[in-house]
Parts: structure tokens; C-alpha cells; sequence
């Protein structure tokens, strides 16, 4: 998938036309005549704002701006437009669009001009033929409101989105634990980040007990990744670290999932890992003055001969120990090691991501991320505004004590499984163990892989949390 994003002061030709307008008689300017104009009018009056003309076997689109679209609803509807015309693309197989700009908002630009980009996306590797995918794409973008810098962020902004969206899909058995680990070295070198990763030697002398315990089933070795991109012009004196659950593929362990089809997607457990690398990537190739550290605890959870069982107790990297009362929730074990390393750092401000529970799927489906934690009021706030500005939405959930109360164990410090109630909340409240630095818990279950098309962001893996980490930490900037 080649994706270009190119500003231009002229008309190119051979291109699908597509016009942002808020008042309609512009388009005279650009040739149309009175029945063309007409026809626009009609439309307009029918209250459509994606109008569609085809004259002469020539399709071009027309979108209408109002006022009340300046808000950041309208934009999303915007970047489902940029689908819309984005299908129309793929069915023609035209590989060039030009977006003209008659209004000159700049949010209302990009926001159009990332819906047709992201939706490039597709994942057709393992299909030998009838491939539907585009294989190129380019969006010219004529606008007074725009600049060619801002067009190259938003296209490494959605390469890096597609970076995630390539992990999750792909499969465990091309996807291990190494082929993961190889992955985020090559993409720290080619974009600048560091790389470091420990392997289960290392990891046993610094007593990562929660990664080793789910690793214990599997017959490859578990690793543990740091990510840093300090650039000397760094605005944070302390880092942000970001942590991703990256559980290869989830079986439950010896606790084997056994509902109809709760197996099928379960190689997008990674999907946390796979957000904070997209976000690596983002943030690295836009050159954001940030200092971020990235740490990404990495296994599959399987039954095995020496596979941990419920009852066993782990001592984990701070030296807690815990009662396994459940293999299958085993993100939280493998996380805890990652929360507890995150100290080292003294970072100013601790996010997880993680594909976490069924219950968040269960609370809010599809459309949302839960957030929770210790960060305060004020972060919280900054971490929901940059969600709903692009359109990956964070709801916060209550952290009181008496959900903490529901993981005491009668034999170790804390027990890995709460009550079915609030299941979410209580997975949180057993990573909250680890933390001491302000901490954002996000369960990205519900939105992270989705069965359904979704617009842009498609069907399989979204990559949600990219947009959402990047948007953030640009605004912290
Ligand atoms: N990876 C799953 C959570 C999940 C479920 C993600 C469905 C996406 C879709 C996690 O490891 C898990 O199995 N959680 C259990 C925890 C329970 C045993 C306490 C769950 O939520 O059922
Ligand atoms: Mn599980
Ligand atoms: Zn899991």
C-alpha cells in the first residue's frame, strides 16, 4: 500500500474530483453548468451533503460544509465521507483523488482527506486471488489552509496506524514472540527509536514472575521490549511511558476458552503492543519533541505440560505475590511486570493499553476505550479531548476501594479474578498494584478488533490508540 498526500496549486488530470464547498455557485469556477448546477441544488435542498454528479462517465464529488459541521462530529462524519468517495476509488480502481478545498477550514480538510487515507488500508496477503485492495493511492490536496508538513504528518500518522492494524491481523503463526521482536527493530531502525529487548535469561534474573508464570505453558520463549524516542528538543523532562499488553495469542492456558468463537480472534491480543509501536512510529516519523518510553511484555498464553494452573501463586517483579485463580487472565500478570519496571523510568505519567477484558466488550461494544486510573482529574480530561477529537473515545470508569476489595486473597497479597461484576474495573484494580507513578488504565477489547466493517476504520484490526497517543502527546507538546 503506497500512500502519497501531495499539496497542489494546480487542477492535475486524470484524477477523481472532489469539491468542499459551502456555498454551491463556486463551483461555476470549476466548470459546472446550469444543469450541473441544478442537479447540486436539488441535492442540497434534499438535505444531502455528499452529492455525487456523473457526467459523461465522469464521477466527482461535492461536499457540503455548514457551520454547524465545525465541530468534531462533523469532521468524523467528514473522515466517513472520505470513506464513502474512498469506495468509489477502489471500485473504479482510480488510484488518484483531488480534493478541493473552497472553504478553507483546515480541520475540515485533514479530517476528509484521513478518511479516504486510512480507509487504503486492507490486509489481502494471504488471498491468492480476487484481491480488491488498492495497491496505490494518491491525494492530491488543494488548499490555502493547509501546508505539505501538515500533509506529511497525516500521512505518517496513517502509516503508522496501518503499522498496528498489520500486526494485529496478522496471524500467531507468523507472529510469535520473534517475529514480533523483529518487527519493532526494524521499524526502530528505519524511523530512529531505540530498541532494546530481554530474553527469558534476563527476565529471570530481574524475577519477572507475571511474564514467566503465562509463558510457562508455551513452548517459545516470552521477551520483553523497551522503545525510547528522546529527542533533544524534548518538551517533558520526566517521560511518558506506554506500556502494551502483547499477548501473541490467548488460548485462557489450562483455563482454555471455550465458547464457539471465542478462540477465533485471539491473535489480536496484541493489540495494546501493536498501539504502542503505531504510536512509536507516529510519533518518531513526525518528529515529535516528546519523550516517550515504550514497554511491550511479550508471550502466547497456552495449555503445556509445565503450563501454570489455577492455584498456583506467582511472586512478581515488585515482589507481590498473587494467587492464579483463572489462566486466562493473564494480561494482567504479564502487565504487572511491565507496571512495576515503568518506576525505574520515574515517569511523569504511566499508559497501558490493553485488549484486557470481556467485559469492556460487553459494557461498551465497539465504539469505546474504558479509561481508569490514578493520573489526575486534569490529565484524564486531555487523554478523553484528544480521544474525542479523533474519534477513538475514551469513558472513564469509577476506581473506588470496594472494587479493589474483590481481588483480596485468603493465601497470597492479591488473587488474579475478581466476581463476573465489573470485570473490567477489577482487572484494573489489579494492575493498580504495580503502579506508583500517575497512571491511565485503557481497555481497548471493544474497539481494538472488530467482525463488522467499520467505515475508515475498517473490518479486523482498527488500530485504535494510535491516533488517540499521538493526538495526546502532541498536545502535551
Ligand atoms: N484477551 C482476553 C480479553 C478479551 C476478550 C479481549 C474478548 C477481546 C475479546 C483476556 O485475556 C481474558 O481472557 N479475560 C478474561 C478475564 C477473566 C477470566 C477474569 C475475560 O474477560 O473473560
Ligand atoms: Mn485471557
Ligand atoms: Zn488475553
Amino acid at each position: 500500500m503506497q500512500l502519497s498526500i501531495k499539496h497542489t496549486g494546480e487542477r492535475p488530470e486524470g484524477v477523481r474530483n472532489v469539491f468542499l464547498v459551502k456555498d454551491t455557485a463556486v463551483l461555476k469556477d470549476f466548470g459546472f453548468n446550469n444543469e450541473a448546477l441544478a442537479f447540486v441544488e436539488s441535492k442540497v435542498e434534499a438535505k444531502d451533503k455528499l452529492i455525487t454528479i456523473q457526467n459523461y462517465g465522469i464521477v466527482y464529488h461535492v461536499r457540503l460544509l455548514e457551520d454547524d459541521d465545525l465541530n468534531v462530529q462533523g469532521y468524523e462524519k467528514l473522515r466517513k465521507d472520505g470513506n464513502g468517495i474512498f469506495a468509489g476509488l477502489k471500485k473504479d480502481k482510480q488510484t488518484s483523488v483531488c480534493i478541493y478545498d473552497l472553504v478553507g477550514n483546515k480541520s475540515a480538510v485533514i479530517a476528509l482527506t484521513e478518511g479516504i487515507a486510512l480507509s487504503l488500508y486492507s490486509f489481502e496477503k494471504y488471498k491468492t486471488e480476487k484481491k480488491e485492495a488498492l495497491d496505490e493511492l494518491i491525494i492530491w490536496v488543494a488548499s490555502s489552509a493547509v501546508n505539505q508538513g501538515e500533509l506529511n504528518e497525516l500521512r505518517q500518522l496513517s502509516n503508522a496506524v496501518f503499522v498496528t492494524r498489520n500486526l494485529v491481523n496478522e496471524p500467531v503463526s507468523t507472529l510469535n514472540v520473534k517475529e514480533l521482536s523483529e518487527t519493532i527493530s526494524e521499524l526502530g531502525a528505519i524511523h530512529g527509536f531505540d530498541v532494546e529487548i530481554y530474553n527469558k535469561s534476563k527476565l529471570e534474573a530481574l524475577k519477572f514472575g507475571g511474564l514467566l508464570g503465562v509463558n510457562k505453558g508455551s513452548v517459545e520463549p516470552p521477551a520483553f521490549h523497551i522503545l525510547e524516542w528522546k529527542p533533544e528538543n524534548s518538551s517533558n523532562e520526566k517521560p511518558v511511558v506506554l506500556v502494551g499488553k502483547g499477548v501473541v495469542y490467548d488460548t485462557g492456558g489450562i483455563n482454555l476458552k471455550t465458547p464457539p468463537g471465542s478462540l477465533d480472534d485471539m491473535k489480536a491480543d496484541m493489540g495494546g503492543a501493536a498501539s504502542v509501536v503505531g504510536a512509536f512510529v507516529a510519533v518518531s516519523a513526525n518528529k515529535l519533541p516528546v519523550h516517550v518510553i515504550g514497554l511491550i511484555p511479550a508471550t502466547d498464553n497456552r495449555p503445556g505440560g509445565n503450563a501454570i494452573v489455577p492455584g498456583d501463586i506467582l511472586t512478581m517483579h515488585n515482589g507481590k505475590t498473587v494467587e492464579v485463580l483463572n489462566t486466562d487472565a493473564e494480561g494482567r500478570l504479564i502487565l504487572a511486570d511491565a507496571l512495576s519496571y515503568s518506576k525505574k523510568y520515574e515517569p511523569e505519567l504511566v499508559i497501558d493499553l490493553a485488549t484486557l477484558t470481556g467485559s469492556a466488550v460487553m459494557a461498551l461494544g465497539q465504539y469505546a476505550t474504558i479509561g481508569m486510573g490514578t493520573a489526575s482529574d486534569e490529565v484524564f480530561n486531555d487523554l478523553e479531548t484528544a480521544g474525542f477529537n479523533v474519534y477513538e473515545r475514551v469513558v472513564r470508569f469509577p476506581f473506588w476501594d470496594e472494587y479493589g476489595d474483590l481481588i483480596k486473597s485468603d493465601i497470597a497479597d492479591i488473587k488474579n479474578l475478581g466476581i463476573r461484576e465489573a470485570g473490567s474495573i477489577t482487572a484494573g484494580k489489579f494492575l493498580s498494584h504495580f503502579v506508583e507513578h500517575p497512571w491511565i488504565h485503557l481497555d481497548i477489547a471493544g474497539p481494538a478488533f472488530v467482525k463488522k466493517e467499520d467505515a475508515y476504520r475498517g473490518s479486523g484490526a482498527s488500530g485504535v490508540g494510535v491516533r488517540m497517543l499521538y493526538e495526546f502527546l502532541k498536545n502535551r507538546c
